[in-house]
């Protein structure tokens, strides 16, 4: 008889379970591309409820096979492939990424050191500098892939530190304050970074959008006068291509100026909106983005792939390693030397995910033209949801967007912000959309993200009826 620990490597109930899970996925994946109006996108359950149903859960027998549990997980999650999904910034993932992230994980690489990553800090190489051409850099560029855009970003902000400072090696004595300039709509993330590297809240210049929540790139060089007067130093500037809360793009081309007339390290958080570049029509958006210093892309979010997969590129790929520049005996034997091939020398991470057989699954199996037809799908749909809600006096459109992320609110003569709250709350319980909210100058607005490239005009006109059926229970209940 064998032990718990033989049966749990079976192959052969591996095998079984395995074409079952392929079975109830792919029905999955096709009950959501036919998703009908009633079909629920968000099984809501408050976060009590949710505790107590797996705590329960918890303590059950162990279970003779694992699709239930799937089954159960799959059913009380959002279902980001149904057409309805227009929520946060995640992805529909494509099957093949499904497929690929299976390998991944039996087997396994820890991707620090090369012999621990063969395949997988070979792929990163390619796929970086891959996405450094489309983006317009020269041959000197390449990175490497990390695990989300906050850590991208995190990391790029430690590499301007240590273009321009010793931090790095001699800590702070003289005490100097560093500082960033970025958009006051750039990703909290930033703020969080500059933070974790000790430059707290004074260390996060925040400068004024205009009217498209753009930065406002005349008041730069105020902003680096008055840094400057007040003895902080300006480690980085930061482009926004793709802000969280209305996907607006910096000018980054402006913004590469002032960088280049004053030596600051230039960065662009491309998380979201850098992908644009593989579409003719939108790659203007992201103009001035080759001349940056480093660049974040997620894969996770426009093109994609399962989270985490952030590109991290540098413009000149040595600066890579000055980031964390560090022995480390017992996994290098070059310790100064720049090997692309050992990825812990540049990134934050020592065991990683083999992300990159996800992104390299896609150009494989679909090629690179399946990027450009999500982008122009999902902003194309965007520019529809704009085009409806402008002529319909009913709702308010924030501001013309510029990528996939729309905001918007129902008019209303009185307590526009609370009404609009009370229907977000309510389309959420409900579950038959799933949309999310932001804050803007003028206060309160709902928030759709177009990821599924099946969403159509048809469940965007649905969805303002949806709101506005919303809007009529919360008015009757007074
Ligand atoms: C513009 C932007 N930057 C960075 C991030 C953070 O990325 P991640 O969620 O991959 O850590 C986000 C996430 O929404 C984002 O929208």
């Amino acid at each position: 008889m064998a032990d718990t620990l033989e049966q749990a490597f079976d192959a052969e109930r591996f095998r079984s379970e395995g074409h079952q899970l392929i079975d109830m996925i792919s029905d999955y994946l096709a009950g959501a591309t036919a998703a009908q109006p009633g079909d629920r996108v968000m099984p809501w359950k408050a976060p009590e409820a949710q505790l107590a149903y797996w705590q329960d859960d918890f303590e059950q027998p162990v279970l003779q096979s694992a699709l239930s549990l799937f089954e159960d997980v799959m059913a009380n999650s959002v279902q980001i492939h149904q057409k309805r999904f227009m929520g946060h910034q995640t992805t529909p993932t494509l099957p093949v990424t499904i497929l690929s992230s299976a390998v991944a994980a039996l087997l396994n690489q820890g991707m620090g050191v090369y012999e621990m990553g063969m395949v997988g800090n070979t792929l990163e190489k390619i796929l970086t500098e891959d996405l450094a051409r489309l983006l317009g850099f020269g041959g000197e560029a390449s990175g490497f892939i990390t695990s989300g855009g906050s850590l991208g970003n995190l990391t790029a902000l430690l590499a301007a530190r240590a273009h321009s400072t010793e931090v790095w090696h001699k800590g702070n004595p003289e005490n100097r304050s560093l500082a960033v300039l970025v958009s006051e709509e750039a990703h909290y993330c930033v703020d969080r970074a500059a933070r974790i590297m000790g430059m707290g809240e004074e260390g996060v210049i925040k400068v004024p959008v205009n009217d498209a929540f753009q930065m406002r790139t005349d008041l730069l060089e105020e902003y680096l006068e008055k840094a400057k007067a007040d003895g902080k130093q300006i480690i980085c500037v930061i482009g926004c291509a793709g802000t969280t809360s209305t996907g607006s793009y910096d000018n980054l081309a402006e913004i590469a100026r002032f960088s280049q007339r004053h030596g600051i390290w230039f960065h662009v958080d491309g998380a979201h909106g850098a992908p644009a570049a593989w579409s003719p029509k939108y790659r203007h958006l992201v103009s001035g983005i080759e001349q940056a210093d480093s660049v974040v892309v997620d894969y996770h979010k426009m093109m994609m792939t399962p989270s985490l997969s952030t590109a991290l590129l540098f413009k000149r790929s040595g600066d890579a390693y000055k980031t964390f520049s560090q022995r480390a005996q017992y996994l290098w034997a070059e310790q100064e030397s720049e090997e692309w091939y050992n990825g812990g020398k540049r990134s934050f991470e020592c065991t990683k995910a083999m992300s990159a057989l996800n992104v390299y699954a896609i150009y494989r199996t679909h090629g690179r033209d399946v990027f450009r037809q999500n982008i122009e799908r999902l902003y194309g749909l965007a520019t529809e949801l704009a085009a409806i809600l402008r002529t319909d006096e009913a709702f308010e459109l924030a501001y013309e967007p510029a990528c996939n992320i729309v905001c918007f609110r129902l008019r209303a003569a009185d307590n526009p912000e609370q009404l609009n709250q009370a229907i977000r709350r309510l389309v959420v319980e409900d579950g038959r959309f799933y949309i999310v909210q932001t804050i803007l100058k003028s206060g309160f607005f709902l928030r759709v993200t177009l990821m599924n490239p099946f969403t159509t005009a048809t469940e965007l006109h649905e969805l303002l009826q949806h709101i506005q059926e919303k809007a009529a229970v919360v008015q009757a209940a007074g």
